[in-house]
């Protein structure tokens, strides 16, 4: 064996691939390490703030792992869940069969199938700013480029449209749609969505529409926006993650749409899926059981939401130099804050996590201007806790901004 002192190189695409939600716990761990308590606001986990998963879901889990559905089931998912998933689309507008339904470990392993199957090397996706980051790093990782069409937070977090349509070039392959949305809580009107199929329509690109929280709108389910038109090419994805309180489940789904133009997009996903063999089988006993079941915790849900969403922008707005659109939907805000000039979101959201243990995510790592100042809370913790850390928000703040 030959002896070499070099380590083993890392592939360049890494350098490219970022996820800043969980990129920044690291930091969060250094400051554990020096004895103080972190409280973590930077990922999206209605579990790990004491809501539960709602019972009838476990029994299908451990039913299945008990009646002997521990094998490897079909790569698209199994029968029941894909035909439960079709159904429940069906009800919501969307004309969709079974054979175009895939069970996914969660909807990220359906963002990564549809980008892969769908964008080559050296294309561009057409993704809002504030995005998603999982969208960007996807695309680093295959080569791919995003273009940020800017949603505008004086305009309640609304896509601009001249912005997006200005973005277009003869390599934009798609429009990443997250509505609801994170990390911004926006949802957006019919005639908005309308505009944004017309324009991927005219430009032939297929649409993502990613609906991980369309039943978290704190007025009750937003349709999906396939049933808008059901001709267009629109892939649509959503999981037991959020709406249903399962996110460790990695159980999730897309539906890709009946129209013939995305046959050859359905084939190529399924001839990856394939490569994966299948999402965790026991859970997708879950999704038959989570859509056709009692929903009834939805209903509990939205409600703490919208109370906890009231919270967060009447104390965020009333802090001197931060704004904060109100939220719309889930459980995210994305406040902004002036900053001193020279600084960036991050120093601020690093000052904030150093100095009173609280980690937000800054926004450049979802798209946005470091010199802009946003960043983003996770305001799952309850009221009393906060209102807490919303005191410390404040008395933080005001220290960073006259320093
Ligand atoms: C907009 C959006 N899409 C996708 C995901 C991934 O969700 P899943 O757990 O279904 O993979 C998240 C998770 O936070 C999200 O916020």
């Amino acid at each position: 064996m030959a002896l070499t002192a070099s380590a083993i190189r890392t592939a360049k695409r890494v350098d490219r691939f970022t996820y800043a939600i969980r990129n920044i716990v690291a930091e969060a761990k250094k400051v554990e390490a020096t004895g103080k308590t972190v409280r973590y606001l930077n990922i999206g986990d209605p579990n790990q703030f004491g809501f539960l998963t709602p019972p009838h879901l476990i029994e299908a889990v451990v039913k299945a792992m008990r009646d002997g559905h521990n094998g490897y089931t079909p790569s698209p998912g199994i029968v029941e869940a894909r035909e439960a998933v079709a159904v429940d689309f069906v009800s919501r507008g969307v004309q969709v069969s079974a054979d175009r339904v895939l069970i996914t470990s969660g909807t990220s392993e359906g963002i990564e199938l549809a980008l892969t199957g769908i964008v080559d090397e050296g294309e561009e996706v057409l993704v809002p700013s504030p995005t998603y980051p999982l969208y960007t790093a996807v695309l680093a990782k295959i080569g791919a480029t995003p273009s940020y069409y800017r949603t505008d937070h004086t305009n309640h977090w609304q896509p601009d449209l001249d912005h997006l349509r200005s973005l277009i070039t003869a390599k934009t392959r798609a429009l990443v749609v997250i509505d609801p949305n994170n990390p911004t809580g926006a949802i957006y009107p019919e005639a908005m969505r309308r505009s944004l199929i017309e324009i991927a329509e005219s430009h032939g690109l297929v649409i993502l529409a990613d609906e991980v929280y369309g039943d978290l709108s704190y007025d009750g389910p937003v349709p999906p926006m396939a049933a808008l038109d059901n001709d267009a090419p629109i892939i649509s994805y959503s999981s037991l993650s959020k709406a249903y309180l399962a996110p460790g489940w990695r159980a999730g789904w897309m539906a890709v749409g009946s129209s013939p133009r995305l046959d050859g997009a359905l084939a190529a996903i399924k001839k990856l899926a394939d490569g994966r063999l299948c999402s965790p089988g026991p859970m997708q006993f879950a999704v038959t059981a989570a859509l056709t079941g009692d929903r009834s915790h939805q209903v509990a849900f939205r409600t703490q939401l919208r109370e906890r969403a009231a919270l967060t922008s009447k104390r965020m707005n009333a802090i001197p130099g931060i704004s904060c659109v109100a939220p719309q939907s889930a459980f995210y805000a994305m406040p902004k804050v002036d900053l001193p000039s020279g600084s960036t979101d991050a120093d601020y959201v690093l000052g904030l996590l150093r100095s009173k243990g609280i980690l937000c995510v800054y926004g450049s790592g979802f798209g946005t201007a470091a010199a802009d100042g946003f960043f983003r809370i996770v305001f799952l913790a309850s009221p009393r806790e906060l209102d807490a850390i919303y005191d410390d928000v404040d008395e933080f703040t005001r220290a960073f901004r006259s320093a």
